[in-house]
């Protein structure tokens, strides 16, 4: 982008499920060699950076959300020595690296966790954690109701009596962020890969290190009333004094020369309460869930587009737009569905009726082009510009997610957004593994990808792929876009069509009624061909103004 600004307010950023990416070794899981050897793909994508999910040392209870060691990299995907490649390498490419940082928890297997198990009760090395005594005769109940994100109690209880909190896995012991050894072991950990040359981290559960000192029980929930646009005090999440932590944080990035930048993974209940997250002398960028939970619907997306654009600007940082990752079903499956009811932060998007493929393919296209023209940073979750859709037919016996298990198997939980990416060939693995791989990719990839591998749609002007390639193209040349804002344009209820300057307009089409294009000079990109001056239904399109 041209100008001062840092490239953070206008990046778009590639998310790396690296376990699902490309597998060097040919044991089936993907590594940070197999992202080496894909570098050149991403820099002909075209974009700006990689978010690579956790790849660091640990026993895989939720895929490398739970870490046993911050300075080292797990040995299923490579050495720190190979990290240093890569981040060199992808410099030297022009794509900045992000890996995930993990704060609010650590593995049960890390060292502090397992000193904690060994020193007792009432030791120094539990105050890391939370620990506390049971309720009830015998301390047989768990000191509260909090429940763990991955169904059951958040609470498990040792031999020795004491309970643990573990907000995720039980393999996933919540840290103590009131204790001073946490926060300074994190700055160093943060300090330790920036010296390495990454360009920031995207932080998982932001919202969520600081508890209540009390650990009070939740809260009654309102009858009838969502979460959403309405903050709760709440014993765990989004408690204000997180943001002491981040503050800590911005001024360690910025020790560093060059601009790091920090993405939060902050589920808030309402932009404002997102935008304190992102505050000048706080975190760089926070994703916009917002926009991912919204419903393909004209009413719903402007009013988080404006709800984001109105807060984050009003402390000055980017907004950033993201429509899937690998938490959630992937948006081709989601848009590709009539009925799809509201769904608030915190929860878990649950499927509803038959999936039409075909109109969730052709919103995707409108999607892609809404998000990459709006203000801002935006993020791409791998798979999304191959169009794939969420693998919805796994095997019980292949599901790996501790959701599966934790929640007695009613949720099947995220696998089906993490089924390995097809890159070539008319049979699995397509390309994911080398030819004389030892092993089958970690989970089973359908066996009618073969038209969705990127071999297949590179060269093809009406594939997903090579409608993200022109749109990241036009996206890096057109001055109008990126950072920014943007001005509504009049148009009849269910379009939405906006202009940023110089020059440009983008339209979407969500009415059942085809929609007659605004006054133009060109049509910069479209998703679909544009017939008679119409833009149909579900469709968008770019044009020079
Ligand atoms: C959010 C991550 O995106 C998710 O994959 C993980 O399971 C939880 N945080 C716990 O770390
Ligand atoms: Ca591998």
């Amino acid at each position: 982008m041209p100008g001062t600004a840092p490239w953070w307010r206008s990046a778009v950023i590639y998310q790396v499920y690296i376990r699902s990416f490309a597998d060097g070794n040919g044991d089936g899981i993907g590594d940070i060699a197999g992202i080496r050897s894909r570098l050149p793909y991403l820099k002909s994508l075209g974009v700006d950076a990689l978010w690579i999910n956790p790849w660091y040392k640990s026993p895989m209870a939720d895929h490398g959300y739970d870490v046993a060691d911050y300075r080292a990299i797990d040995p299923l995907f490579g050495t720190v020595a190979e990290a240093e490649q890569l981040i060199e390498e992808a410099h030297g490419h022009g794509i900045r690296i992000i890996p995930d940082m993990v704060p609010n928890h650590t593995s049960d297997r890390h060292a502090w966790f397992q000193a904690a198990l060994a020193a007792g009760p009432g030791s120094p090395e539990r105050e890391r954690y939370v620990f506390r005594p049971g309720r009830g005769p015998d301390g047989a109940l768990p000191p509260n109701d909090w429940v763990s994100s991955f169904g059951g109690p958040a609470w498990t209880r040792l031999p020795d009596g004491e309970w643990y909190l573990h907000l995720f896995a039980p393999q996933q012991p919540d840290l103590n962020w009131q204790h001073p050894e946490v926060r300074a072991e994190f700055e160093s950990v943060l300090r330790f890969w920036f010296a390495r040359g990454v360009d920031g981290f995207r932080i998982d559960v932001a919202h969520g290190l600081i508890k209540h000192p009390e650990l009070p029980d939740l809260p009654p929930r309102p009858a009838g009333v969502g979460r959403r646009r309405q903050h709760l005090d709440h014993p765990h999440w989004d408690r204000d004094e997180v943001h002491e932590i981040y503050r800590a944080w911005r001024k360690v990035a910025d020790e560093f020369p060059g601009d790091r930048c920090f993405v939060a993974e902050a589920w808030a209940d309402t932009p404002e309460r997102l935008a304190a997250y992102v505050r000048a002398d706080g975190l760089h960028t926070a994703f916009n869930f917002d926009f991912l939970m919204s419903r393909w619907d004209p009413k719903d997306l402007r009013a988080v587009i404006d709800d984001s654009l109105a807060m984050l600007g009003a402390v000055g940082a980017p907004a950033t737009w993201v429509l899937s990752n690998h938490d959630v079903m992937r948006h081709v499956s989601r848009y590709g569905r009539s009925a799809a009811r509201r769904w608030v932060a915190n929860e878990r998007y649950e499927p509803e009726g038959p999936l039409d493929l075909e109109l969730g393919t052709r919103r995707a296209r409108a999607a892609a082009l809404l998000m990459l023209a709006l203000p801002g940073g935006a993020y791409v979750y791998q798979g999304e510009e191959l169009g794939l859709p969420e693998v919805e037919d796994l095997p019980d016996s292949v599901l790996q997610d501790p959701v599966w298990e934790r929640s007695g198997h009613t949720d099947r939980g995220r696998d089906g957004c993490r089924v390995p990416i097809p890159w070539s060939g008319r049979t699995a693995p397509y390309g994911f593994s080398p030819e004389d791989a030892s092993a089958a990719p970690w989970l089973p990839q359908p066996a009618d990808w073969a038209a969705r591998t990127v071999e297949a749609q590179s060269g093809d002007p009406t594939s997903m792929l090579e409608l993200y390639r022109t749109a990241l193209r036009r996206r890096r040349e057109h001055p109008a876009l990126g950072d920014g804002t943007l001005t509504w344009l009049d148009a009849p209820a269910g379009v939405l069509a906006f202009r940023r300057d110089p020059g440009f307009v983008c339209v979407v089409n969500l009415s059942a009624e085809p929609y007659p294009l605004p006054a133009h000079t060109e049509i910069l990109l479209s998703g679909e061909p544009v017939e008679d001056g119409l833009l149909g239904p579900d469709q968008a399109v770019w044009l020079a103004v």
